[in-house]
């Protein structure tokens, strides 16, 4: 499938087939998306605990977020936890070193004594202040965004779950303290029919982009919007017709009645 296609076809999948376990290659290419991401420095500080619901212990399952509708948790047959070594800002001077070898780096004839005289104090300097949330939780955002594309592609459905307490769960998951969990992410085979309702609602365009200026809204392209609608990028807005019927079958196919539905 097109990127773009992918971009438009992908929801967060709530309803999950319980009883279709992943196969673990799938997981790895997610994960393998997630490695490949743009890390600020090179320094790469997302990881994930992948955590397979057949052979984890009830304490693990019982760490993990209960959002509202719980019972995500519960279909899930795969979860990981996203979650970032802020450690790995330690050695910031060597994944420039290392960027600078694999000619990631324009520098000139000295390279190296370049790099040594400008980045790396700069860079080493910065000491724990870099391990604070910001650039971090981009490098976490955009890994999680790969591999999620890569799930949808492989056939699988996610959906990302916050917590209101992540150091709580990163403790009872036995991630060592200079880990910060960033969110868990439900994995496992549809329930739902694959356009799940249809587009989720976007804030408008001109709202969030602006060209040239803080006052001045992005303008939107018909022509643009148009084509991307062809390349199945822009799809129909949710509701689809028999959405709330589908919803309702959901509930009782999986057991979920009583349940509150986010
Ligand atoms: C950082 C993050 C945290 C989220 N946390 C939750 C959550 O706790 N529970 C949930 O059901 N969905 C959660 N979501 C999913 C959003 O609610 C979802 O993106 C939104 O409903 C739009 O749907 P779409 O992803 O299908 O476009 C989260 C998404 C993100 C990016």
């Amino acid at each position: 499938m097109e990127l773009r296609q992918a971009i438009g076809n992908r929801r967060s999948i709530r309803f999950l087939l319980p009883h279709k376990p992943v196969e673990r290659e799938k997981i790895q290419r997610m994960l393998e998306a997630a490695r490949l991401a743009s890390h600020w420095g090179n320094i790469g500080t997302l990881r994930a605990l992948v955590i397979e619901r057949d052979k984890a212990s009830q304490d693990v399952i019982d760490a993990l977020p209960s959002p509202v509708g719980g019972y995500q948790i519960r279909l899930a047959p795969v979860i990981i936890a996203w979650y970032l070594e802020t450690d790995a800002c330690d050695e910031a001077a060597d994944r420039l070193r290392e960027l600078l070898a694999a000619g990631a780096i324009g520098y000139g004839d000295n390279k190296r004594k370049e790099l040594e005289e400008t980045l790396v104090p700069i860079f080493a300097g910065m000491g724990d202040a870099v391990k604070v949330p910001g650039l971090n939780e981009i490098d976490g955002g955009q890994g999680i965004a790969q591999a999620t594309l890569v799930a949808f592609e492989e056939g699988l459905g996610t959906c990302l779950l916050g917590t209101a307490d992540p150091d709580g769960v990163r403790r009872k998951l036995g991630l060592p303290d200079s880990c910060r969990l960033l969110v868990t992410m439900t994995v496992g085979y549809p329930a739902e029919s694959p356009e799940a309702g249809g587009q989720r609602p976007r804030r408008p365009f001109e709202e969030l982009f602006q060209l040239n200026g803080y006052d001045k809204p992005f303008e939107r392209d018909p022509e643009v919007v148009e084509g991307l609608k062809e390349d199945g990028m822009i799809q129909a807005e949710a509701p689809l017709p028999g959405r709330e019927e589908e919803l309702l079958y959901l509930r009782k196919a999986l057991d979920l009645t009583g349940e509150g539905l986010l």
